[in-house]
């Protein structure tokens, strides 16, 4: 699974990976935010629809936004469903036994629900900041618990993000569901990385957990300087880059001169 936020990452990501989530990741990786908590029901929709609009044959999952599944199910349903009407086949949410009712009452409208634990982004406050999960035994067990009351609440999956690869292993073996791990470990059953992230997009740090294939942002500008060195020096657009007026035209645009109004 990787992340897509508008068209041309879709059709990157689509023909690579299985699912594509439109991550609320899009407030830090390209809305310029310091983390996804001012991300809104409204700039998720956006960025789905640009998305969906691909038509991609990876399954679609959108995250419900900070205070978006908090309030009321009936306001969580009314949001998801959205989702669901814009084109995603599944949500994503945050959470652990908290969030049960909510995941229940979106599972009986039909709306396929993958879970999210362990470093959830949304809770940096309360975590006091973004910080492994997961590391002394009560936290364990209370994400294996977590882990196993989301599966019976009937969510399809679980996406468990920066906890010891020992817990996110016990965590996958015990489900019967499948996890997604990022900064998790090599057990879980899949694996997510942030778009940007894998495609060093994203900037000079990056997490532990993150492989960088590609130094994208350094091989997009130099591209764009050898673009900006063309048209400093005048070789760019050349003849074959410009249109050329048809011959009868020629003589009225030589002969053309200002009127005394212009
Ligand atoms: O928003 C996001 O991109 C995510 C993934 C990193 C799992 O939640």
């Amino acid at each position: 699974m990787t992340t897509a936020y508008d068209a041309v990452t879709a059709r990157i990501a689509d023909p690579v990976v299985d699912v594509i989530l439109v991550g609320d990741s899009v407030g830090n990786v390209c809305l310029g935010f310091d983390d996804t908590l001012p991300v809104s029901m409204a700039m998720m929709n956006h960025h789905l629809e640009a998305v969906a609009r691909t038509r991609p044959r990876a399954m679609l999952v959108a995250d419900m936004p900070f205070l978006s599944f908090h309030l009321s199910p009936d306001d969580t349903i009314r949001n998801a469903g959205g989702f669901l009407q814009r084109g995603a086949d599944a949500v994503k949410l945050e959470g652990g036994g908290k969030r049960v009712e909510m995941i229940r009452a979106l599972v009986n409208c039909e709306i396929p629900v993958m879970g999210h634990l362990g470093l959830t982004p949304q809770s940096v406050n309360a975590m006091g900041g973004f910080k492994v999960q997961g590391r002394n035994a009560d936290d364990a067990l209370r994400l294996l618990d977590d882990a196993h009351q989301l599966q019976q609440a009937g969510c399809f999956a679980l996406v468990l993000e920066g906890i010891p690869a020992e817990l996110a292993a016990r965590a996958t073996e015990s489900l019967t569901i499948p996890t997604i791990g990022i900064g998790a470990g090599p057990s879980c059953s899949g694996q997510v990385l942030v778009f940007h992230d894998v495609l060093g997009l994203a900037g000079s740090h990056y997490p532990k957990f993150v492989r960088v294939y590609v130094e994208g942002r350094q091989l997009l500008q130099e591209g764009l300087s050898r673009w900006a060195a063309d048209v400093r020096s005048g070789a760019f657009p050349a003849p074959q880059e410009s249109y050329r007026i048809p011959d009868g035209l020629r003589e009225s645009l030589v002969n053309w001169t200002p009127s005394k109004s212009s």
